[in-house]
Parts: structure tokens; sequence; C-alpha cells
């Protein structure tokens, strides 16, 4: 009997090449020292020229299968999230699933920001409870560094490219996905976005001129919202399953600074060494982010059976997402 979706792999890849802050500082206006100090980023990973979002997230996608001992050709479902698409059209997971030599299951992007990865295995869950699939690829993947305005300090300095995925299959006993929750509040969408290339502002000179098709974000009102929803959305999944902050092995916020996630911990009263950081390397990767932490600490052989581990995102939207994981 189906008791639970449990994540039985998980894999991430980043490009090799390292952009530091000191190689900023010659880029725009800045220092390793103001980056550090406000963001805890020190270097990012950049992919080269010639590579898109579909490889690398077929990169991540491939350890996730291996791990999980799951062929592609075995998969029932693809779930890509990502704001940085190959093309507008066809979806990225349309070059995922032929890449991979999956069967021509179903797959689909989507686009929750940097909660992507979350409304992702939350849809998931849903298949693998219901019976109707098995084995359920979720990918969290973007190219950030390609929808960066080189010029605008205050964003340029954030976001990086890199891929997350995970397997996901039913599982008898109570480990797996416990709990989940999404929200958007579609007041805060000028917060952060990319306002040209849609059908709204299409593609034209104008758009190139006006640098739309970069992102696009209110910093400092954009960290108040990411904290204050963080903070709310961890205590509505404990509240939810009854747990308190001491039966979670790990947090692991979306990766979007430092400060935030110190922020959120603080107010959880979660204490640091729960914390999982990895952005003083990674930088802030999005739809990548969580599931790149998930699987660092999977392969450092961190997570123990039966081990609660509390997940929470923010992104642009505003959406914001939980899910509490028994491993
Ligand atoms: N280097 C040096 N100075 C910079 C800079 C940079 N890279 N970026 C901005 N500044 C300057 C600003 O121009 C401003 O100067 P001024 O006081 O002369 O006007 C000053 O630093 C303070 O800017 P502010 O935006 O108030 O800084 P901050 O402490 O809020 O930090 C962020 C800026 C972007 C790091 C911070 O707001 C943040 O992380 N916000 C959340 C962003 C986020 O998480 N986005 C993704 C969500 S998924």
């Amino acid at each position: 009997m189906i008791k639970r979706a449990r994540i039985v792999g998980t894999g991430s890849y980043v490009p090799d090449k390292i952009l530091t802050n000191q190689d900023l500082e010659k880029i725009v206006d800045t220092s390793d020292e103001w980056i550090t100090t406000r963001t805890g980023i020190k270097e990012r990973r950049i992919a080269p020229e010639g590579v898109y979002t579909s490889i690398l997230a077929m990169e991540a996608a491939k350890k996730a299968l291996e791990q999980a001992e799951v062929s592609p050709k075995e998969l029932d479902l693809i779930i890509c999230s990502t704001i940085s698409p190959d093309q507008p059209l066809p979806s990225t997971a349309a070059f995922i699933q032929h890449g991979l030599g999956a069967n021509t299951c179903g797959a689909f992007d989507m686009a929750a920001a940097c909660s992507g990865f979350l409304y992702g295995i939350t849809v998931a869950e849903q298949f693998i409870l219901t019976g109707k699939y098995k084995r359920i690829l979720v990918i969290g993947v973007e190219l950030l560094s390609r929808v960066m305005d080189w010029e605008d300090r205050a964003t340029c300095i954030l976001f990086a490219d890199g891929a997350g995925a995970a397997v996901i299959m039913p599982s008898e006993d109570d480990r797996g996905i416990v709990h989940t929750i999404m929200h958007i509040d579609g007041a805060f969408t000028d917060y952060l976005h990319i306002p040209g290339g849609g059908m709204r502002y299409v593609s034209s000179h104008e758009t190139l001129n006006n640098k739309m098709h970069f992102v696009k974000m209110r910093g400092n009102e954009l960290f108040k919202v990411a904290t204050r929803f963080m903070e709310n959305v961890s205590r509505e999944i404990m509240e939810q399953t009854k747990i308190s902050i001491d039966d979670i092995k790990y947090f692991i916020p979306h990766q979007a600074n430092q400060r935030i996630s110190i922020a959120v911990a603080e107010r959880l009263g979660l204490p640091m060494e729960k914390l999982y950081s990895n952005i003083d390397r990674i930088g802030n990767t999005s739809s990548a982010s969580i599931p790149i932490a998930l699987d660092e600490l999977n392969r450092a052989y961190k997570l123990d059976k039966g081990d609660l581990i509390l997940l929470a995102s923010f992104g642009a939207g505003v959406t914001w997402a939980g899910v509490l994981l028994k491993w």
C-alpha cells in the first residue's frame, strides 16, 4: 500500500566556471567586502556559451536517476521548474525528455521561480499518492547569467547557474514527503520580474533598448517579504504536522541571501548548525537552489533514515512554499 511519495535519488550539477566577487569588481562598481557582508556570496558558477538550460538539467537528472536506479525509459512524468528556459516554445521539458532518451511520457515546465522545485515535488506527490504514476523526475534548473543586466550591480552579484533533480517514487512506510504547502501573492509581481519577451511586452527594439529582458528587482522590499513569508510557511508546516523546531535535523531555505536565511532561522529559534547553506559557493540559483543543497547533504551522507528535513522557499510572483521530508 502506498503511504507516501519519497525522494529516492538526488542529483545536481553546476558549471565549472567560477565567477568570484573579485571578478565582479572588474565588471561593476562593487567590492568583495560589500557582496560578502550583504549577501554571504563569495563566488558563483556561470555556464559557458553553447550550454543551455536543458543541458544543465540533464546532467543533474542523470545523477538522480542513477542514484534511484531508475532508467529514463521507466519514467512516468518529468517536471522541469525553470524561469530561464531553452526557448519560449517548446518546453525545456521536451528537450530533456528527448535528450535523456525517456519514453514519450508526460513532461512539462513549471514557472514558480525560486519556489519551483517545491511546487514540483508537491505536484509529483499527488500523482504518486493517487497511484497514477510510479517514477517521477522533478528538476529545478536555471541559467540566470543569461538574463542578468551585467551593468546592474544590485542583481548581477546575486544570481547564478545550476541544476538539481530528484526522483520521486511510492513509499510503503512513513518515509517520504510528509507535508507540502504552496502560496502565491500576485500583488508583488513587480518585486522581481523580467518584463520583456512575453505577450505583454513583446520583444522589440524598444524592449531591448530598455533592458526589459533582464531581471529587475526591488531588493530591499523583497528582503523583508522573503524573511516574513519563509518564516510563516515554516511555522505553518510545523503546526500542521505537530512538530517543533527541535524535531528538525536540517532546515534548507532557498539560498537567496545568507542574511535572509539567518534571519528566518533566528525567528524560528533554529540552532545555526541545523541551517544548511551553500550560497557562499553557489549564489542564488532560483529553482535549482534547494535541490542542489539537498543533493549536497545527501551525497555527503549527512542524512539518516527518519531525519526530518524542512525546506522553505521564496521567489518571484511572489511565490513561497514549504515541504517537510522524512528521509
Ligand atoms: N555593490 C556595492 N554597492 C551596492 C551594490 C553592490 N553590488 N548593490 C547595491 N549597492 C548599493 C546601493 O546602490 C545603495 O547605495 P546608496 O545607499 O548610495 O543608494 C546601497 O548599496 C544599499 O542598497 P540596498 O538595496 O538598500 O542594500 P541591501 O542591504 O538591501 O542589499 C540586496 C541589497 C539586493 C543584497 C538585498 O536587498 C537582498 O538580498 N534582497 C533580497 C534579494 C533576493 O533575495 N532576491 C531573490 C529572491 S528569490
